[in-house]
């Protein structure tokens, strides 16, 4: 293991207020995305939606991570460019999921365990030839009644430490995401309550698994009360429980700290973190980034609707959602940016 090039690799995803863009559903998600918008779903139409992606102009000013799936790091752009090729030749950090799904956990209903741990070592070691920098492992924590119970808090914390030691050990940036779902009815308190619980474990266990928090990114949910709950809290309230939150749990030593999106609007997720960073950034340890898929995606795949004539205005709004995320870590989004995009595109 090379600490320093560890270190290095995490500073360098999230240098010039950039962030990382997750691209990396596996092909049941993308093609479950695809049926809602009527996309055919097969092999050539998300090679081609991912090949849109990766040749937006400009996403390196923004991205600094783009994180890939088993099958798209194996891809060719139509004219036989390998993605691998096109992410590095834009000065991009090619990064791979490698967690294999949630499975059902026995004997606990409605809670979730991570599965992928079996041969990962051999796994890691060829997506690094391949020229992978970094991975992401997710670990899903569900809210409801009596859930979640520390069984699945414990067993998920474990899986994620053992992948960080092992990303690390085959020099690896470990990107490591215990989502704590928006699903449900429950309250921001609740949400703070779980996510602080969830985060104190998942750090002992990174602890006892001797990972190294500089080499490592953490990819937490936001604490926000649940989507069917009737309590919306302010951009304020959102940020102070999110910042509080991290604060009591997230050693000083973490590289990064880049937020997954979790089925937020796209313009609220970037409206959170924006009041994240204006008002706390000064104060935080880490910096505050994000590491968005549908909260950055979702506008162009709505645009796409898988024609080639929609490509250009498809990559013009992902290009924009990334845009207003590095804003937002600088402090300085606000609803401007998107009436300006609307008044373009209209
Ligand atoms: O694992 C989940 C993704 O990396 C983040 O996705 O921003 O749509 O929640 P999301």
């Amino acid at each position: 293991m090379h600490t320093t090039g560890l270190m290095d690799t995490a500073q360098s995803m999230l240098a010039a207020d950039k962030g990382l863009l997750a691209m990396d559903e596996s092909t049941g998600t993308c093609n479950k995305r695809f049926a809602a918008l009527g996309i055919p779903q097969n092999e050539d139409t998300r090679r081609a939606y991912r090949e849109l992606i990766l040749t937006t102009p400009d996403l390196s000013t923004c991205i600094g991570g783009l994180i890939l799936y088993d099958e798209t790091i194996r891809q060719k752009k139509e004219d036989g460019t390998p993605f691998l090729q096109i992410i590095k030749d834009a000065g991009i950090i090619p990064g791979i999921k490698v967690d294999t799904g949630a499975k059902d956990m026995p004997f606990f209903p409605g809670e979730k365990i991570t599965e992928g741990l079996d041969g990962l070592r051999e796994r890691l070691a060829e997506y690094n030839r391949m020229g992978a920098r970094f991975c992401k492992w997710r670990a899903v924590i569900s809210i409801g009644d009596n859930i979640p119970h520390r069984a699945c808090i414990e067993a998920n914390a474990q899986a994620l430490a053992r992948y960080a030691a092992l990303c690390q050990e085959a020099d690896l940036v470990p990107v490591v995401e215990p989502e704590v779902v928006m699903s449900g009815e429950h309250t921001l308190q609740k949400c703070a309550d779980v996510t602080e619980e969830v985060l104190h474990i998942v750090f002992e266990q990174l602890y006892l698994q001797r990972v190294v928090l500089e080499g490592m990114i953490l990819k937490p949910n936001m604490v926000l009360a649940g989507l069917s709950s009737s309590e919306q809290k302010s951009l304020e309230d959102v940020a102070s429980a999110t910042v509080q939150c991290l604060l009591h749990s997230v050693p000083a030593a973490v590289a990064g700290i880049a937020f997954l999106s979790g089925g937020q609007s796209a313009e609220l997720a970037s409206a959170r973190l924006n009041t994240m960073n204006s008002v706390y950034k000064s104060k935080l340890p880490w910096p505050l980034a994000f590491s968005f898929a549908r909260a950055i995606q979702q506008p162009a795949l709505e645009i796409w609707q898988g024609k080639k004539s929609n490509v250009v205005a498809a990559q013009e709004a992902l290009y924009h959602r990334a845009l207003c995320n590095q804003t937002a870590r600088r402090g300085h989004y606000d609803a401007k940016m998107e009436a300006q995009y609307a008044g373009k595109n209209t």
